[in-house]
């Protein structure tokens, strides 16, 4: 049995275990810790054991669900971690499908680390699916060069070897985009106004609009969309904000209180049920 928009205290592969139901989510949006120390330990633990998750993860999915993991690497001065490539790899030797690797670009960030290396602007989201994906919903917005142009036509010879001209459509405004997403994650451009002061002690929120993209992408309305690292609650707040449901998970108190308050706005959108969701067997 699992509860749906539940928030969950606890170590997440532990939870999983206890609480959520063999293929009873439909998407997981989720970012780990990344081995970054952060000085406020009320609000961050680096703590997880990967297998441990990996292996819930894979049996919490429906055939053809999805995990979007969002990780970076630790750099040192010219060397990083590389822990992201073996996470990546070690889902694929589980048995979940890479789909695509998107590259979530930093529009503007402040300048960090060794200053004679490039800047690093950029975070993986893998997309890993258990078997083909169930839902992939492509978001146009990448600009068509050609759009405005009028309709074209091109010449092609037909089963009888004449020449025949074909008109195609005119071009789109907009097509798909491809893999790299960009944001803007500029001070306070990364989330609500009215988040900011909640997550003044928070050291690591997703972008609201990354996490929102995902959900919108690779779930379909009234699904249930699952984040085992669940932090400031982002997920859940996108979740609900796009009619989906949410299971939070987080091993520490606060971030929950944290949470809940970002997620309150959006419980009248979709009511909020916490009921039993029936066997999916
Ligand atoms: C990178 S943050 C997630 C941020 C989140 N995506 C957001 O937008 O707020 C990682 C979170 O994982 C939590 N965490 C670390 N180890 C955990 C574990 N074993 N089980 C559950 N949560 C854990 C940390 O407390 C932290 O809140």
């Amino acid at each position: 049995m699992t509860f749906w928009d539940f928030f969950f205290q606890g170590e997440c592969s532990a939870v999983m275990a206890d609480q959520v139901e063999g293929e009873s989510i439909d998407l997981v949006v989720t970012s780990p810790p990344y081995g970054e120390v952060f000085d406020n330990s009320d609000h961050y633990c680096n703590e997880y054991d990967f297998a441990a998750v990996a292996e819930q993860l894979w049996r919490v999915l429906k055939p053809g669900g999805q995990v979007c993991w969002n990780e970076q690497d630790k750099e040192g001065s010219g060397d990083s971690s590389g822990l992201s490539f073996e996470h990546c790899l070690a889902f694929k030797a589980i048995g979940f499908k890479l789909v695509k690797v998107i590259i979530y670009s930093k529009f503007a960030q402040p300048r960090r680390g060794d200053v004679r290396l490039y800047q690093t602007s950029h975070e993986y989201v893998f997309e890993l699916a258990k078997g083909f994906p169930a839902t992939v919903h492509q978001i146009e917005d990448r600009p068509n060069r050609t759009y405005g142009r009028p309709a074209d036509s091109h010449t092609h010879r037909n089963k009888n070897n004449k020449k025949q001209q074909q008109w195609c459509k005119p071009p789109k405004e907009f097509g798909a985009r491809g893999t790299v997403w960009v944001y803007d994650t500029s001070g306070g451009a990364s989330y609500e106004w009215c988040d900011k002061e909640l997550l003044n002690d928070f050291p690591a929120p997703m972008p609201e609009k990354l996490a929102g993209d995902l959900i919108l992408s690779f779930s379909n309305p009234e699904e249930v969309v699952l984040d085992p690292f669940g932090g400031a609650g982002t997920t859940a707040k996108m979740a609900r904000k796009y009619n989906r449901h949410f299971v939070y998970i987080d091993l520490l108190p606060d971030n929950l209180r944290i949470a809940k308050q970002r997620v309150a706005k959006y419980h009248n959108k979709l009511p909020l049920t916490n009921e039993v969701k029936p066997s999916a067997t």
